[in-house]
């Protein structure tokens, strides 16, 4: 049986630094499960099912890849997919503490590993927090997303 890894994230919206994780992630394992938190209570820009098309857009290319949404612990969601991984993309060191507390919580929770994979130094200063930050003042984000993102930040938050 194959090893499916799961891609969890908020994804609001999917940037090409997420991108970059998923591909690779999906040379290493048969199938990679792309899992967006359904999660009203932090307000997303975007809701579920916009952040859910733009990443099946995004992805569309990789036949590996799933794109799938869930509401609830990760840990859950894991096992009614029959995932024993959890893959996250590391920037710097300040992903760290947040990412490595989440990491034990989860292998305490359900025995479930995360692997850690390296940014790829051209993606390490990019995040969707940043790329709507500057979206909002009606900067350029071509190449930080893909064009189908940037023309919905475009249409969602106009510029300022
Ligand atoms: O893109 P993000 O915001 O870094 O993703 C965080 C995410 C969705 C992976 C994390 O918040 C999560 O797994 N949430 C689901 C609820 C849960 O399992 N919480 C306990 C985590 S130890």
């Amino acid at each position: 049986m194959g090893v499916t890894a799961l891609c969890p994230g908020t994804f609001d919206p999917v940037t090409n630094g997420h991108l970059d994780i998923i591909e690779r992630a999906g040379q290493h394992f048969d199938g990679v499960v792309v899992a967006v938190l359904e999660n009203p209570a932090k307000r997303p820009l975007f809701d579920v099912d916009e952040r859910l098309q733009m990443l099946r857009e995004a992805t569309a290319g990789l036949v590996n890849v799933e794109v799938d949404s869930f509401t609830g612990l990760l840990v859950e969601y894991a096992r009614r997919k029959g995932s024993g991984v959890i893959v996250k993309g590391l920037r710097a060191v300040t992903d760290f503490e947040y990412e490595i507390q989440m990491a034990q919580m989860n292998r305490r929770l359900a025995g479930i590993e995360t692997l850690f994979m390296t940014t790829a130094p051209t993606w390490s200063f990019l995040s969707s927090s940043l790329v709507k930050e500057v979206a909002g003042f009606g900067g350029d984000v071509s190449g930080l997303v893909p064009p189908s993102v940037a023309d919905r930040l475009k249409r969602k938050l106009g510029g300022a």
